[in-house]
């Protein structure tokens, strides 16, 4: 590395007498997205804003209730509304904020696994690892006594095949979750393109991080709970995507004392469990995954970088590496069964709903602690956070999310 991009990455900006444009990332269109270049650092991105854009005025972030002041000129990012004190937050560079932008939808991609040239036993990545505990026979395993930053290329492509493998691999890793975030996402850009959330919510300047956090004001978690039993919604990330999330990292920065935990489940236990006669019969249908659930809880007090996206995919999908059939169905997107008749497609939602939430068989629950870092491969599992803590100021549960996309899902019988 040369001494000049040393200096970038470890000096602050105002400290050193660059030209402006080279204080600004640099995009270059590239197939299906844009290179980003800041900073030495390279990754991909779906999106570009669009300069032109004017946001409107009665913008308000979710949560925030106060008149937001824009920036003349379109782009702005706004924060998070913050009713803790966050003097001394540690991760106060990690909050959440919303850029006022209108953007293209995603271009499609194609997209290669870097699984695919992963050794089957992993050697590499195992030789690593001190200590891994399975959670449940199904799904999800502990892992200690490895840093993730320090994986070679090798380690990484054994990992994403173990996340495919396992569903979920925890690991208590501080030292990943203080990387930078120019590291974060070079790191993420090994596994697939880096999503771009459609409403944004990400951290200051580094729209491919997912800020999450709910304090004890209330944020967007609380309007999806609200009118509802339960908090629990289960999904895979944005499957309204035309390419769906792969090997996704999701660091706690804050959990609260107790509580705020996260639920998942095997998707491809799900489908192994099922009749061979249901097999074959979801196996030929498609189903739509629909962003309005989202959009429209969303739209309440936010605004969209991106349209509602609605896009059909495969009931049953394959694994692109492991061959694995899973049954991918989120209760929190899909939106009906193609070619059914409504009552039909009625009925056997509800059945596959009842038959992933129920079946604890198939389930494993992570709590986090302060620099856990969950890899998971959205492809095999779904999730849903448990929102049972207690608002307080002392009450912070702050996740980052790096959530690199994936293949267009691959029906598990051509037919489909
Ligand atoms: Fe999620």
């Amino acid at each position: 590395m040369s001494s000049t991009v040393t200096e970038t990455l470890t000096k602050p900006l105002e400290a050193l007498s660059l030209p402006v444009e080279e204080q600004q990332p640099r995009y270059t269109k590239v197939p299906g997205g844009y290179e980003v270049e800041f900073k030495g650092a390279k990754w991909f991105t779906g999106t570009i804003p669009n300069e032109a854009y004017t946001p409107p005025k009665d913008f308000v972030f979710p949560g925030n209730s106060s008149p937001v002041e824009l920036n003349p000129k379109g782009q702005t990012e706004i924060p998070q509304k913050l009713t803790a004190d966050y003097t001394g937050y540690k991760y106060s560079n990690y909050l959440a904020h919303v850029t006022l932008t209108e953007e293209a939808p995603l271009v499609p991609y194609d997209h290669v696994d870097c699984a695919f040239r992963a050794d089957p036993e992993k050697k590499a990545l195992f030789a690593a690892i001190k200590e891994m505990k399975d959670m449940t026979p199904s799904i999800g395993t502990e892992v200690k006594g490895v840093q993730l930053s320090s994986l070679s290329s090798q380690q990484k492509d054994e990992l994403a095949l173990w996340a495919a493998e396992r569903g979920v691999l925890v690991f208590r890793d501080q030292d990943f979750v203080d990387q930078t975030p120019e590291f974060l996402k070079e790191y993420g850009s090994h596994f697939g393109r880096l999503h771009v959330h459609s409403f944004g919510s990400h951290m200051k300047g580094h729209p491919e991080i997912l800020s999450n956090l709910r304090d004890n004001d209330k944020t967007v978690f609380d309007h999806y709970g609200a009118g509802y039993l339960t908090t629990t919604r289960w999904h895979s990330d944005m499957t309204y995507e035309k390419n769906p999330m792969g090997t996704t990292f999701l660091c706690a920065l804050e959990v609260p004392e107790c509580g705020g935990d996260t639920l998942y489940l095997n998707n491809m236990d799900a489908y192994d469990k099922l009749s061979e006669p249901m097999k074959f019969f979801l196996e030929g249908l498609s189903a739509v995954h629909s962003g309005a659930q989202q959009s429209i809880h969303g739209k309440k007090s936010s605004v969209y970088r991106r349209d509602l996206v609605e896009t059909l995919h495969p009931i049953v999908r394959k694994h692109p590496v492991t061959g694995r059939k899973a049954l991918w169905f989120p209760p929190e997107y899909v939106a009906g069964i193609v070619g059914l008749k409504k009552e039909e497609s009625d009925a056997i939602t509800a059945m596959l709903f009842s038959h992933l939430e129920k079946s604890l068989d198939f389930h494993t629950r992570v709590k986090w602690e302060k620099g856990t870092v969950v890899v998971y491969d959205n492809r095999m599992v779904l999730h849903s956070v448990v929102l049972d803590y207690a608002l307080g100021p002392n009450a912070k549960r702050h996740h980052i999310r790096i959530t690199p996309q994936a293949e267009r899902p691959i029906p598990a019988r051509e037919s489909s």
